[in-house]
């Protein structure tokens, strides 16, 4: 592996503290505010988060530290550091698959997250109107719904979002996203915090609280196994390479597992944060807690409604939302954006232009999902948005992750690995080869077996219990 080599052609992170707000920008976004609450809700609660925080523990962590040590080793975009390393250890140069579906998943994702981030937006300017003011839950509820039937409204805000991102992401990493990380996250928390205290005052918190740590495994559906899998890669932003993107830049002399420690402890508090407000206000207002995308947007504005100065704290909120949507799109560009930039040597400028617009075409049937599109729905089940969240969330970034878990698992020298990684004790590196060699490969394809064996139906006999709950 690159020894001497330091740099990235695309610029460096102005210190390790930057590396890991970067990478925390990254981590916390729409994932922990917005998804990760709906889907506890739709899949019962507790015992869906006990599931989660394990994908999080054994899966997550070792995945991202192997993610962030191939970027930093590599120094390039994550097609080109994989191949690297594979060429440099003797190894097939197909590893860089896992560079490009990462690539290709970063575009889809970014489609159906603008989408998304382009409500948010919009309600900021609506929560800072005031028109929520004095309204209960059904009206802010019908109001979101109405505003999701006029495709030219969702059009336009997704089209911002989309503008504004690939401005800073053409000006380069260093400019702009390192000054509204430093500016956002703090602020992030803050704002969070006040929601909480808002939910346990509207006196919502006790059983919003049981909701999500009391742990019934009857609830538990079989599905909700790739559903906290597939959560775990997409919060951490790990599986499709922004976090190895990231890493190349990270410097040489800072340590991956205590970022990797502060990143992943941060991105999980927030989304229990995040979820045990909204389920505090849910249980306040007596919302149903399984409501499905529109979750957060039915929720928040209730909270604010009818707060002093609710208007500003709610307008702020989804401000604060949506920079950290932001600072996470930033990364879902860097993979694409860094190998054109590799391989066509032309300006990054160019580039972003270019993924902005297929992006954005792509982008176009997430938003006609909730109108005009909204009765199309070819497999599954699914709408064109359901489609691209699920097939990325679910197949692309595990399958990332299996395929980085076992290349340095199996496919890089072991020694070096170790050496790179800090990992210095017996007890350590045993830990570190149970995770990534075994532990991380069997639970990711113990997930998809059992999917697959819940989608036949002359195999439940294998599973009966858990089928008989789905
Ligand atoms: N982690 C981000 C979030 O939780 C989403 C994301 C996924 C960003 C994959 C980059 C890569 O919102």
């Amino acid at each position: 592996m690159a020894e001497n080599q330091n740099q990235s052609q695309h610029g460096m992170w102005s210190s390790g503290a930057l590396f890991v707000l970067a990478a925390v920008g990254s981590a916390v976004g729409l994932g922990n505010i917005w998804k990760f609450p709906y889907i506890t809700g739709e899949n019962g609660g507790g015992a869906f988060l006990l599931v989660y925080l394990i994908c999080i523990c054994l899966i997550g962590f070792p995945v991202m530290m192997a993610e962030i040590m191939l970027g930093r080793e590599g120094r390039m975009s994550p097609i080109n550091s994989v191949l690297k390393l594979a060429r440099e250890n003797n190894r097939s140069p197909n590893w860089s698959l896992i560079g490009w579906a990462g690539t290709i998943g970063g575009i889809i994702i970014l489609s159906f997250y603008a989408v998304i981030a382009g409500w948010i937006t919009y309600y900021v300017w609506r929560l800072f109107s005031g028109e929520f003011v004095g309204q209960d839950a059904e009206a802010i509820g019908s109001a979101f719904g109405s505003f999701l039937a006029s495709p030219w409204q969702v059009f336009l805000w997704f089209t911002l979002f989309m503008a504004v991102t690939i401005y800073v992401v053409a000006r380069g990493v260093n400019k702009g996203l390192e000054l509204a990380i430093r500016i956002c996250m703090p602020l992030i928390f803050v704002l969070l915090i006040v929601l909480l205290i808002y939910g346990i005052a509207q006196g919502g918190f006790w059983e919003g609280f049981k909701f999500m740590f009391q742990v019934d495994f009857s609830k538990l559906k079989l599905n909700s196994l790739l559903v906290a899998m597939g959560h775990a890669f997409f919060t951490l932003s790990i599986g499709m390479g922004a976090i190895m993107a990231y890493g190349a830049y990270m410097p040489q002399a800072q340590s991956v597992k205590s970022a990797v420690g502060i990143i992943v402890i941060v991105d999980t508090v927030v989304a229990l944060v995040a979820g045990l407000a909204i389920f505090s206000i849910v249980f306040a207002d007596g919302l149903a807690p399984d409501q499905s995308v529109g979750l957060l947007f039915a929720t928040a504005p209730v909270a604010f409604a009818d707060l002093p100065f609710g208007s500003i704290f709610g307008g702020l909120f989804f401000l604060f939302v949506a920079f950290a949507a932001f600072t996470s799109a930033i990364s879902l560009t860097e993979p694409a954006l860094a190998y054109f930039v590799e391989r066509y040597n032309v300006s990054r400028v160019k580039v972003a232009v270019s993924i902005g617009a297929i992006t954005w075409v792509l982008g176009l049937g997430s938003v006609l999902s909730f109108n005009l599109l909204s009765g199309f729905k070819p497999l599954f089940g699914w709408t064109i948005f359901d489609f691209l969240d699920k097939i990325t969330t679910w197949f692309f970034l595990p399958l990332g992750g299996l395929a980085i878990v076992v290349f340095v698992g199996y496919f890089l020298p072991r020694k070096k690995v170790w050496s790179v990684l800090e990992i210095n004790t017996t007890w350590a590196r045993n830990t570190w080869a149970a995770l990534i060699c075994v532990v991380g490969p069997i639970a990711i394809g113990l997930v998809f077996v059992l999917t697959i064996v819940e989608h036949i139906p002359a195999l439940h006999f294998l599973i009966p219990f858990l089928v008989s709950n789905g």
